[in-house]
Parts: structure tokens; C-alpha cells; sequence
């Protein structure tokens, strides 16, 4: 089944036992520091599972998009991916585990209203109790699953195993499909195990469904035996259904006000598992991507499975997390973005080796496959971005091979080589770090930090100096000026109209001066206005970018003051909000600006006013 089948089926058949369908949140949590990103679908939830009511009523399912950034270093084997689709149901003190077992059972296993998957391959967990918590073996489960087993003609045998290592031990005996395993298992909160759990996170004991793809997929050097939670490549997790009912406490757990179901299935594996398939990157959604690359390059999908898998994970996730108004940075979300576009490309480049075709070309066909189910993907330049990234890094990318090979020769990748990597030839700590770990060297992590933090202060000191009174250098200065002009045009046509145009700009190191056509002299409110917008736009620090195109092109992206057509020109990015025909130079980042001020607002002549700003 292709992904939207498995995705349709699911919401249609919740929604026939009266679930109310909720659409995705974005990837970046809106009131919530927690997370980095949504990893989950209970993320949204959190409020209703403390026992808000949720207005929609308490049986709710959906679709969630989700990013787990700690999975970047897990993709290239089977089954990992950065971003996935998690189904999701819940019951905010509805139903509990009989009804939610039976209906998870019956989706996996129905050929009409589920996905048809045979039932001799379903393995369950359960857990097994936490003594130090005083929190019960979840025997209830058992029993639900067994009954639900024998309605197929399955006599469902009961394990203790206990914890994965205990499992590789022992493995699992002939008719045994209910495991027991402890916390680390078969508990889950976003911050995992009860024990890691902060106050006032919700979590609770669950039951995950396994698939099993066949001994033959096992990895034959895998030390361990056979059983659901190992690592083998036999058995993958599809779905976990989580009795939410505790929140963390001083002392303890105490149970919320409802018992609450948060079932989350992984979209992506179900549809693996119709397929029969213990590969992930088979299905529909990435196989159009590999079969583009096989098709470009010389290496077979067998030969290099990490490559086309890297590739095809990670251009999916930069496309959603632009989509969701990521843009590449140093910082937080946009590093994460950027290590994954910069990773793709390196495999592109050197894995694959592919020179006549950008990651952004992938990005076309999974707009196509997704634009329906989440438009964002489809209106947000997110091929100009993707794109404007690997310039960036391709200018650099292959001197910065020589460095690194010439580390990796010699033995060893010092804090120094690993920092002038990244600071000159723009590689990721993280890439290195994998490309030496492949060498079998490790990169001394330490000393980059130490090497990161001297520069800190080496250059923001030499900042200090430079924006402070007149010993300033004078082009960074004026540099700012200039993107905070960008800002200035843009401000003012969203408070005045579009009838704002530029006529004239000079810059000096003490304040800039901007003329454009209006008709009558600015209200103080519409000057407060100007300079809030342009504030708060420094405020966000949007990453300033440029790229360039056809006139014709530049017209279709909005940019302002194209004059000439048929032309290349230069398109000035800042962030999403302002996009402009310039030469540059600009500051990388918004941050960098300060605060701006409108000095004086005055007519120069018949239609046309000024305005003098200075940023402090
Ligand atoms: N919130 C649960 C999970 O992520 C369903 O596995």
C-alpha cells in the first residue's frame, strides 16, 4: 500500500468510531519549550492530557507530522528516519485498554478497514511493572491480547523477559507473543523511562505491536537471539499504545484526573509492512527519490544503501521543516537543517558520486506526492533553499575533503582541523565525526570545543569593538545599514502599501537615509509601526541568503526593485519576510543589527519622502 492508502484508511476508520480528525501541528512546538521540535503526536495534546478539555470532544486521531534529530545518526540502516508520520489516536478519559487493544488489533490485522497484516506476524510487549515507583505488571493487557489472539486462532504464549539485554540472551521460545519488558521498553513519556521523567511530565506503562519481516532479514552477525526489542533487522516497532494516566511528582507518580490513550503508529512502517518489506526506503514515498539516483549515478540501490537512504531521508525532512519556516543557520533548529542538507549533499557528491544534479531536484517530485495532504510543502520555496544551501557548501566541500583526508592520513583529527572544517569549509562537527568515525578515528571533540569558544571570544570582542562609538570599522557598519534598509522597504510597504517604492538610499557609518514614493507625510502611529516591524524582524533573527535567477524568476518570488527582465540578477533574501534585487554585501544574520530607530520622516519633493534611521 502506498503511504496516503495507509494514511486514508486509518482517519477513516478512527473517524467511524467517532473520532474527531485533527489536523498536523507544525514541526516546531507553538507554546512549548520543550522540544526542539514535535517529535510525537501527543505533543499538541500535552494541555488535554493533563486534563484540559479539548473542545473537539475526547476522541480525537490524526496524522502527525513529526522530527526526531536524535535519530540523524541512526539513518542509513532499515528502518530510522528523521522525519515520519505518526498516526495518532486518543482518548481523553474515554476509553481505555480493552477497546483501544481490540481497535489496534483490528486496523493491523483487517483487510477492509485496516491494513490487512497477518496476524502470525504481530509480536506484543507489555510491561512489566516498576517496584521502586510501586507501579503494576501490566497483566490486564495480557489478558486483552490474548482473547484478541485466540479470536484469529492464535494461542498467544506469555514471556518475562525483562530488559533488551536479557532478551538477547534468552530469545524467545516456540508459541511465545506476549513479552514482558521493564521501563526502558514498555514505558513511555518524551522524556522516556520513569525514572528520567521531570515533574509534571505525563507518561505511563504502554504496549507496542512488533512485525515480523522473516528470520531471513536478520542480521546474520548479530550476537543476540530472536525476540521482539532486539536490534537483528527481524522484528520492527509499528505502533505503541500508551496508557497515559501518571504525571511525575516530587515524590513520585500521581494518577492524572482521566485515564487518557495516546496510540502512535509509524505511517512509514505500516506501509513497509504491507509491503512486505523490512526496508523502509522501498516505499512509495522514497522510492521515486532512489530510483532518480540510481538513474543518475552509477551505484546500484544494493551497492551503497546508506547513500540513497541518507539522501532520501534527509532531503524529505529539510523539505518539511522549511515548510514549516526553518531556514538553514548556526543555531538550534536551523543548524539541524543545515547539517541535513549539508550531509545529503556530501553523499551526493562523494558517495554517489553525482555532479550534474542538486538535492533540490528531489524536491519537485515530493512536493507532488505530499502537496495534498500538507500544501505548506508546496508553498514555500523550499527548492530556492535547499538549493542556496548547497552553493554554499559546494564552493567548499571538496577543499575541505583534502583537509580532512590529509587528517585522516596522518592519524588523527585534532579540535583544530574538526573547528577549521567547520568555520572554513563549512562541514558540521557531526560529519566530521562520522566520516573519521568510518576511518576508525575518533575527532577530539574537547579541543574543538575549546577552539569554538576562543573564537567566541576572539569575535565578540572584536565585534564589541567594532560597533561600539568611533573607533568602529566602518564597512560592517554600513554593511548593517544596508540590510536594515531591506528591512525599512519592507516594513513600510506592509504599513503603507505596496505604493512604497524605493527612490534613493545613502549610507554613512552614523545612520541610513531612504527615499520612496509616498504621497503624504507618515502618522507618528505609522512610524511606530515601521520601527516595531523592523525590531521585531531583528528580534527573530532571520538568516539573510541571496540567490540568483532570472528576472522572470525573481518577479514569480515577489522580489522587489526588478527592473531589467531576461537578465540574471542577485535575489536578496531576509528570512522569509523580505526579498529584494541587490548586490549585497549583507550581515548573515538579522541579530547582528541592533536597534533601529527612525530619526526624521520629510518630504523631498512631490511624492516622494525621506526617512534618516540609525541602529544602536
Ligand atoms: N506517544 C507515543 C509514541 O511516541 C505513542 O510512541
Amino acid at each position: 500500500m502506498r503511504v496516503q492508502e495507509v494514511r486514508e484508511r486509518y482517519l477513516q476508520y478512527l473517524s467511524s468510531l467517532n473520532h474527531h480528525i485533527l489536523p498536523s501541528a507544525s514541526l516546531i512546538p507553538q507554546e512549548d519549550a520543550t522540544t526542539l521540535f514535535t517529535g510525537s503526536g501527543m505533543q499538541p495534546l500535552v494541555p488535554y492530557l493533563l486534563g484540559k478539555d479539548h473542545q473537539a470532544g475526547s476522541r480525537l486521531t490524526g496524522s502527525q507530522k513529526c522530527f526526531r534529530a536524535n535519530d540523524i545518526d541512526e539513518v542509513g540502516d532499515l528502518r530510522h528516519t528523521t522525519f515520519f508520520e505518526m498516526l495518532g489516536n486518543w482518548s481523553l478519559g474515554d476509553y481505555f485498554k480493552e477497546e483501544q487493544i481490540r481497535h489496534c488489533f483490528h486496523f493491523l490485522t483487517d483487510p477492509k478497514e485496516g491494513i490487512g497484516l497477518d496476524p502470525q506476524r504481530l509480536y506484543v510487549t507489555v510491561f512489566s511493572g516498576d517496584a521502586m515507583y510501586d507501579i503494576p505488571r501490566d497483566d490486564e493487557s495480557v489478558s486483552i491480547w490474548q482473547e484478541v489472539f485466540a479470536s484469529v486462532g492464535i494461542e498467544a504464549k506469555v514471556a518475562d523477559i525483562g530488559s533488551e539485554e536479557a532478551g538477547d540472551k534468552r530469545g524467545m521460545r516456540d508459541g511465545e507473543r506476549i513479552f514482558f519488558y521493564d521501563g526502558k521498553k514498555n514505558w513511555w513519556s518524551r522524556a522516556g523511562e520513569p525514572g528520567e521523567m521531570p515533574v509534571g511530565e505525563v507518561g505511563g506503562p504502554d504496549t507496542e505491536v512488533f512485525y515480523d519481516v522473516g528470520s531471513e532479514h536478520a542480521d546474520p552477525n548479530f550476537p543476540g537471539k530472536a525476540h521482539p526489542n532486539t536490534e537483528s533487522g527481524q522484528f520492527f516497532e509499528l505502533c505503541n499504545s500508551v496508557f497515559m494516566q501518571y504525571v511525575r511528582t516530587e515524590s513520585g507518580f500521581a494518577p492524572l484526573p482521566k485515564k487518557n490513550i495516546d496510540f502512535g503508529g509509524g505511517l512509514e512502517r505500516m506501509a513497509a509492512a504491507t509491503e512486505q518489506t523490512p526496508d523502509i526506503f522501498m516505499i512509495d514515498v522514497f522510492k521515486n527519490m532512489i530510483d532518480q539516483l540510481v538513474k543518475q549515478s552509477d551505484v546500484s540501490y544494493q551497492d551503497r544503501p546508506q547513500a540513497f537512504r541518507i539522501i532520501a531521508d534527509h532531503v524529505r525532512s529539510a523539505l518539511f521543516l522549511i515548510a514549516d519556516g526553518v531556514q538553514p543557520s548556526n543555531t538550534d533548529r536551523g543548524y539541524v537543517l543545515r547539517r541535513l542538507i549539508r550531509s545529503a549533499l556530501y553523499q551526493l557528491r562523494h558517495r554517489l558520486a553525482v555532479s550534474d544534479m542538486h538535492l533540490s531536484d528531489l524536491v519537485h517530485p515530493l512536493i507532488t506526492t505530499y502537496r495534498d495532504q500538507y500544501p505548506e510543502v508546496a508553498a514555500c520555496n523550499a527548492g530556492m533553499c535547499i538549493e542556496e544551501e548547497e552553493r554554499r557548501f559546494e564552493a567548499t566541500l571538496a577543499k575541505g575533503m583534502k583537509h580532512l583526508n590529509t587528517a585522516l592520513s596522518s592519524g588523527a583529527v585534532s579540535g583544530d582541523d574538526a573547528f577549521s572544517l567547520q568555520s572554513t569549509y563549512g562541514f558540521p562537527v557531526e560529519l566530521t565525526e562520522q566520516l573519521a568515525g568510518e576511518a576508525g578515528i575518533s575527532v577530539d571533540r574537547e579541543a574543538y570545543e575549546t577552539a569554538m569558544k576562543q573564537h567566541r571570544d576572539v569575535s565578540r570582542s572584536a565585534s564589541q569593538k567594532k560597533f561600539k562609538g568611533g573607533l568602529a570599522d566602518t564597512d560592517a557598519i554600513s554593511v548593517r545599514y544596508h540590510t536594515a534598509t531591506h528591512l525599512l522597504h519592507q516594513a513600510l510597504r506592509d504599513v503603507l502599501g505596496d505604493e512604497v517604492l524605493q527612490k534613493g538610499s545613502n549610507i554613512t557609518p552614523d545612520r541610513l537615509r531612504f527615499d520612496f514614493s509616498f504621497e503624504r507625510r507618515l502618522t507618528d502611529e505609522e512610524k511606530q509601526r515601521v520601527e516595531a516591524i523592523v525590531n521585531e524582524k531583528i528580534k527573530d533573527a532571520l538568516p539573510v541568503t541571496y540567490q540568483d535567477m532570472s528576472a522572470d524568476e525573481a518577479e514569480k518570488v515577489g522580489a522587489i526593485g526588478v527592473f531589467s527582465y531576461g537578465d540574471t540578477v542577485r535575489v536578496y533574501s531576509v528570512g522569509d519576510y523580505s526579498r529584494e534585487y541587490c548586490g549585497g554585501p549583507h550581515v548573515e544574520n538579522t541579530a547582528e543589527l541592533g536597534v533601529f530607530r527612525i530619526k526624521k520622516e520629510e518630504a523631498v519633493s512631490s511624492g516622494i519622502r525621506r526617512i534618516r534611521a540609525v541602529l544602536d
